[in-house]
């Protein structure tokens, strides 16, 4: 080859190199497109649902379950369950991890819409709520919080901006949140970082229960609300936790075996269906699933019913 085509040889080859590496990576940046515009359809695609209800003001907030079966597309999760839930008791759910325990309560809160049967709220089943008016009802504790990038006590008034700072700091009081809000920078109009970085996992969940202190809710549901928690805040929190559940109705996914043995009954749910239900002593009498759970747990030194 002679000096001069070999020049324009390599020099193409580098263009023709250029041209290819562009188009492989639109390739896979397509693919991605392709990916997310088949995310967006099927969402799009999911079927609305229907919240035309009323303003109902309930009176009494006794929870019934009626026969309610519930999968989110073939499987069945919760099959046939009914179950009472009086107002101002407490309800432990307990359970294998994946039989169900966080779709029942979200079933009840009408996260999702039951496929067969119906829950109903103060005697009313709650598709006849509009949104507003059965949300007002419900308090959620959850083991992963989310706090917005604003001020503490801004996320603390979070659904009610109205209310004073008075009102924000007893509720941080009660929620066990003062004292370390008081050592932040600037108390409470420090700013969270995003995602709520700047504060433990137990600090940001603390804020979270004096939010729904704040709330006032007759329906407290608290899922795994103190798993994953230290040792040296766990105290705190169940402190803020007591604060939060007084003369409330209360259902909660339980982790700790001290809460279940004091619940009012206890659903041990095992692949949609309640195996068992009463209370603590009633359940260690019979030979079931709960005891030997509690037993695991005594000679494992570690609550086994959720993990
Ligand atoms: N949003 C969802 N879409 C599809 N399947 C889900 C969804 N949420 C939970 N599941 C499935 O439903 C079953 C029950 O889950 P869950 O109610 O979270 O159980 P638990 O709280 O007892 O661990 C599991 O098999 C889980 O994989
Ligand atoms: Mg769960």
């Amino acid at each position: 080859m002679e000096l001069s085509e070999c020049i324009v040889m390599m020099i193409s080859s580098f263009i023709m190199y250029t041209g290819l590496d562009n188009a492989g990576m639109f390739s896979s940046l397509l693919r991605v497109v392709d990916f997310v515009v088949d995310k967006a359809k099927e969402i799009l695609e999911l079927p609305e649902m229907d919240i035309e209800g009323m303003d109902v003001k309930s009176e009494s907030f006794d929870i019934d379950v009626e026969n309610v079966t519930f999968s989110y597309d073939k499987k069945v999760i919760i099959d046939d369950l009914s179950v009472h839930i009086p107002e101002k008791t407490t309800t432990a759910i307990v359970g294998l991890s994946g039989g169900g325990k966080t779709t029942l309560c979200h079933l009840i809160a009408r996260f999702w819409d039951v496929d067969k049967g119906k829950v109903t709220l103060g005697g009313r089943d709650i598709k006849e709520y509009s949104m507003d008016s059965l949300m007002k009802n419900f308090s959620f504790v959850f083991q992963n919080v989310y706090l917005f990038q604003d001020t503490i006590a801004n996320n603390i008034r979070f659904g009610q901006p109205e209310a004073s700072m008075e009102q924000v700091i007893e509720a941080a009081k009660k929620a066990c949140c003062h004292d370390f809000i008081m050592r932040l920078p600037n108390g409470y109009e420090t700013v969270i970082g995003e995602g709520g970085a700047s504060l433990s996992g137990g600090e940001k969940q603390r804020i979270s229960i004096a939010r729904a202190i704040m709330k006032d809710a007759p329906i407290i549901i608290l899922d795994e609300a103190t798993a994953n928690v230290d040792p040296e805040n766990e105290k705190e929190l169940v402190e803020a936790i007591d604060a939060l559940t007084k003369e409330k109705t209360i259902l909660m996914i339980a982790h700790r075996l001290k809460t279940v043995r004091n619940a009012d009954q206890i659903l041990v749910i095992d692949k949609g269906r309640i195996a068992e239900q009463g209370k603590h002593e009633e359940l260690m009498k019979k030979d079931g699933i709960y005891k030997r759970f509690v037993n695991a747990r005594e000679t494992a030194g570690s609550w086994k019913l959720n993990i």
